[in-house]
C-alpha cells in the first residue's frame, strides 16, 4: 500500500481542506443505492457532442513556477466550459483568469489557499461572491498572496489590478475604465454521491473535483490509458475537472481534464476506472465533486475613479524619420521600411488572387456559420508593458487557423507567444517582425501556451534553450524546481507570404482564415471604443500589428474589416474594432501578413 505521506514530497497542490488526519472513508452502500445509471447515456464526453467541442484550453498551473493551484483550475476550467454550453460556443472564447482567486481569496488568512493549496468549493464561493474577470484582465502568474519567506515563492497581492490591469511604456500600469467580470448564479456540492450523482451532474456540463493523485499516477504522462488506482490512498491532494464517461472493453471509466500542460496524458487529459465497488480505490475521485449554474451574460464593471490613461504617443504627424525608433519601442512594430519578409509562397495551393471563389459579402470568423473559430483576446501588455505585437497578431491567426483546420474540434489550443520572445523569432517586447515567426514556425514550429505562458518580458538570453521552448514546474522544491519537457507537440508552419490589397486580403481570409496586418496606430485610434472607425493618413509609418478575421457592412452600406488587436478584453469592442474598408485607414491594406499552419499527426 503506498503511504499518502509521500505525497507531501510531491505536492500536486495540497487540498488543506480535507487535511491530513481527516480521512473520508464513504460508505460503499451509500454509493451503491444510489446508482440509476440507467437514465442517462452510456457515454458523453463534452470535447465532442455529435462533433462539437465545448472545452475551454487546457491549461499549466506550473507556470512560469511551481504552483498548487489546482484547486482554481479545476472550477475556473468547469466553469469556463459550462459559459461555453451555455452560450452556445459563441464568441468571444473566454479563458477565466484564476489568478485574481490565488490573490484575493481569503488574503488576510494566514497561510492557507493560495499557491499551497485550497478546496476547488472554495473558488466557487470566491466566484459567486465576487465574479471573475479573464485571462486578458489577469493573466496567470503562479503567485499567490502569502506574507512567508518561502524561498521561490512568487507573491502577487490582492489588488484592483490583479482583477484587471493595463500597462503603458514608462511602467504605469492601472485599472481600464470599463471592464467583463463572469459570474456563476450558484454551486453544488456533489459530495457522497457517488457515480450515480457525477453522471447526473455532467448532463449539465463538467464538474470539478478533488482527487488522490500518488506517485505512480506521474507514470500516466503517456497516452490515454485507462488508470486503475488500487493504492487505497485515503487523502486527497489535488483537484481536476471530470469531463466526460464511457466505456471501452468492458472497462467504465471517467474522462478527466487535468492542469499539467497538453504534454500531459493525452492533450493534458486522462482516464480513470469508474464505478469501482471499493470506493476508495481510483483516486477518491467518486467522493468530492461540486458544480456550478453560470451566468451566460457578462456584467460590466466600472472603474469608479479611472486615472488618466498614460498618453503613448505625442501627436504622430511630421516627425516621421526622428520617431521611428520611438515608435517602434512604442508599439512593438519595426517600421515597414526595415520590415524584410522571407516569404515561402512555393504553395500547392492556387495563388490568392487566382482562386475563383465567389466573395459573400460578409465575413466573420468569430461567426461563420454560425461557429466562432477565434481564439480568446488576449493582451500583450499584462503583466508588464511588452512591444510583442508581432508575435501576438501572427500567432491568434494561426491559432484561429488551426481551428478552422480542425472544424475547431477537441482539443483548442493557442500557440504560445511566449515562446517567440524566448527563441526572438522575430524580436522582442521591444518590437518585430511577424516574418520571423511564421520562419520560426517553418524550421522550428510553435508550442502551445502550456509549454510557456505569457510572462511579457524578453528572457534574460534568448537563446531558445529547451527549457524556454517547453518546461514544466513540477517538482515544489526551490530552488530546482523546473525542466524541460521533451514530448509537446509543436505546431508547424508549411508556408507563409505577404497579401495586400482589398480583394486579395478577402479572398486569403475567407479561403484560409484570419491574416495580420501592420497599421498605423494614432492616439485616436487607442481611444477607439465602438463602431467603423476612420482615419486616412498622408504616409504610413507602420507601427503595430493586429489581425483581421473578416467583414462587414453597416445598414448605411459602409464596408469595414473587422479586426483583433492584442490590447486586452476591455479595449474596443471585445478587443475588436471595425475599420472602414477601401482608401487604406491606417495603412491596413498595405502590409498584411498569412501563414498556413499544418495539423500535427
Ligand atoms: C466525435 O464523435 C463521433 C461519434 O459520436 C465520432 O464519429 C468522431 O470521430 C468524433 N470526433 C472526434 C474529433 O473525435
Ligand atoms: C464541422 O462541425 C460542425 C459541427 O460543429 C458540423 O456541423 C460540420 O458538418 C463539420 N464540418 C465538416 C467539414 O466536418
Ligand atoms: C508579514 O508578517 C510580518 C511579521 O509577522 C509583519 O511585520 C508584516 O507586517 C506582515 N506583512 C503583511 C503585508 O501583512
Ligand atoms: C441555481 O440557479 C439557477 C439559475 O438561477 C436556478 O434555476 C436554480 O434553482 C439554483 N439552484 C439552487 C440550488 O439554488
Ligand atoms: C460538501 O458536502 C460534504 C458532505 O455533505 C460536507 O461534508 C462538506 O463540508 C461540504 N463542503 C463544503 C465546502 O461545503
Ligand atoms: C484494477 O486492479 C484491481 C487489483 O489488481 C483488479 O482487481 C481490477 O480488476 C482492476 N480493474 C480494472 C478495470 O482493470
Ligand atoms: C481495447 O481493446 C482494443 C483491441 O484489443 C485495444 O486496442 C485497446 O487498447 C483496448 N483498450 C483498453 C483501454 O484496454
Ligand atoms: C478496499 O481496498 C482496501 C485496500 O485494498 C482494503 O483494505 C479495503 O478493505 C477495501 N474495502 C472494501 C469495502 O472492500
Ligand atoms: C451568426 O450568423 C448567423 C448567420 O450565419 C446569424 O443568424 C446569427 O444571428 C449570427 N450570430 C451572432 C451572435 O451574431
Ligand atoms: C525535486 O527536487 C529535489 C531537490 O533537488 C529532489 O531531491 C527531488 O528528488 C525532486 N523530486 C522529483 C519528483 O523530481
Ligand atoms: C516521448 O514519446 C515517445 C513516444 O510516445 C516515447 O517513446 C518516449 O519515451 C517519450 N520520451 C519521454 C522523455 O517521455
Ligand atoms: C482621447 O479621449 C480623451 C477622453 O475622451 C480625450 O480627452 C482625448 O482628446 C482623446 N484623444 C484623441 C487623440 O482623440
Amino acid at each position: 500500500m503506498k503511504s499518502c505521506l509521500m505525497l507531501l514530497v510531491l505536492c500536486f497542490g495540497i487540498v488543506q481542506v480535507h487535511s491530513y488526519g481527516h480521512v473520508y472513508i464513504p460508505e460503499v452502500t451509500e454509493v451503491l443505492a444510489r446508482a440509476e445509471l440507467s437514465d442517462y447515456p452510456e457515454h458523453l464526453f463534452w470535447g465532442n457532442m455529435s462533433g462539437v467541442d465545448y472545452l475551454t484550453a487546457p491549461r499549466n498551473q506550473h507556470m512560469p513556477i511551481w504552483c498548487g493551484a489546482c484547486w482554481v483550475f479545476s472550477a475556473t476550467s468547469a466553469v469556463a466550459d459550462r459559459l461555453n454550453i451555455a452560450r452556445n460556443r459563441r464568441w468571444p472564447n473566454i479563458i477565466l483568469a484564476p489568478q485574481p482567486v490565488l490573490s484575493c481569496y481569503n488574503y488576510d488568512t494566514e497561510n492557507i489557499q493560495g499557491c499551497r493549496g485550497g478546496d476547488h468549493m472554495n473558488t466557487y464561493m470566491y466566484i459567486q461572491e465576487h465574479g471573475l474577470t479573464d485571462e486578458s484582465c489577469s493573466p496567470y502568474q503562479a503567485g499567490s498572496y502569502f506574507n512567508s519567506s518561502t524561498p521561490g515563492e512568487i507573491i502577487v497581492p490582492c489588488s484592483d489590478q490583479i482583477i484587471c490591469k493595463n500597462c503603458a511604456p514608462n511602467g504605469d500600469c492601472w485599472v481600464p475604465v470599463s471592464y467583463e467580470k463572469w459570474t456563476i448564479h450558484n454551486w453544488t456540492n456533489i459530495t457522497g454521491q457517488g457515480e450515480a450523482g457525477m453522471i447526473a451532474a455532467l448532463q449539465n456540463g463538467p464538474i470539478s473535483c478533488s482527487i488522490c493523485a500518488t506517485e505512480n499516477f506521474e507514470r500516466y504522462y503517456k497516452g490515454f490509458e485507462i488508470w486503475n488506482d488500487t493504492s487505497n490512498c485515503l487523502e486527497t491532494n489535488h483537484d481536476i475537472s471530470v469531463v466526460g464517461y464511457g466505456t471501452e472493453n468492458g472497462t467504465n471509466y471517467w474522462i478527466v481534464r487535468n492542469s499539467w500542460g497538453t504534454y500531459f496524458g493525452k492533450n493534458g487529459f486522462f482516464r480513470v476506472v469508474r464505478g469501482v465497488q471499493n470506493a476508495t480505490w481510483n483516486m477518491l475521485i467518486e467522493e468530492f465533486c461540486a458544480y456550478a449554474t453560470v451566468n451566460p451574460h457578462p456584467i460590466i464593471v466600472r472603474n469608479p475613479a479611472p486615472t488618466e490613461e498614460p498618453k503613448q504617443v505625442e501627436d504622430l504627424r511630421g516627425y516621421f524619420e526622428e520617431k521611428k525608433h520611438s515608435l517602434k519601442r512604442h508599439y512593438g512594430r519595426i517600421p515597414k521600411t526595415i520590415w524584410e519578409m522571407k516569404p515561402r509562397t512555393d504553395y500547392r495551393r492556387t495563388p490568392v488572387n487566382q482562386l475563383g471563389a465567389v466573395l459573400p459579402a460578409v465575413w466573420d470568423w468569430r461567426n461563420a456559420s454560425g461557429q466562432n473559430f477565434v481564439s480568446w483576446t488576449r493582451n500583450q501588455h499584462d503583466p508588464v508593458y511588452c512591444g510583442s505585437c508581432w508575435a501576438h497578431g501572427s500567432t491568434s491567426s494561426l491559432s484561429d487557423r488551426i481551428n478552422i483546420l480542425k472544424n475547431n474540434s477537441w482539443p483548442r489550443i493557442t500557440l504560445s507567444p511566449q515562446v517567440i520572445l524566448n527563441c526572438h523569432a522575430g524580436g522582442s517586447c521591444g518590437g518585430g517582425n511577424p516574418g520571423g515567426v511564421y520562419q520560426f514556425g517553418f524550421e522550428h514550429g510553435i508550442p502551445d501556451d502550456t509549454c510557456q505562458q505569457y510572462v511579457a518580458k524578453d528572457p534574460v538570453s534568448a537563446s531558445c534553450s529547451p527549457i524556454q521552448q517547453c518546461m514544466s514546474c513540477f517538482n515544489a522544491s526551490y530552488p530546482v524546481n523546473c525542466d524541460s519537457v521533451a514530448n509537446y507537440t509543436n505546431y508547424k508552419v508549411s508556408h507563409w507570404g505577404p497579401v495586400s490589397g482589398v480583394e486579395n486580403m478577402k479572398r486569403e481570409i475567407y479561403q484560409f482564415g484570419p491574416v495580420g496586418c501592420g497599421i498605423e496606430v494614432t492616439p485616436r485610434f487607442e481611444n477607439y471604443t465602438s463602431g467603423v472607425y476612420e482615419e486616412w493618413l498622408p504616409f504610413y509609418s507602420i507601427n503595430h500589428e493586429i489581425a483581421v478575421v473578416g467583414w462587414g457592412v453597416t445598414t448605411d452600406g459602409v464596408e469595414y474589416w473587422v479586426g483583433r488587436n492584442s490590447w486586452g478584453s476591455f479595449w474596443g469592442e471585445g478587443g475588436f474594432f471595425k475599420i472602414k474598408m477601401h482608401g487604406n485607414n491606417l495603412g491596413i491594406e498595405t502590409d498584411c501578413d498569412w501563414g498556413d499552419p499544418v495539423l500535427p499527426k
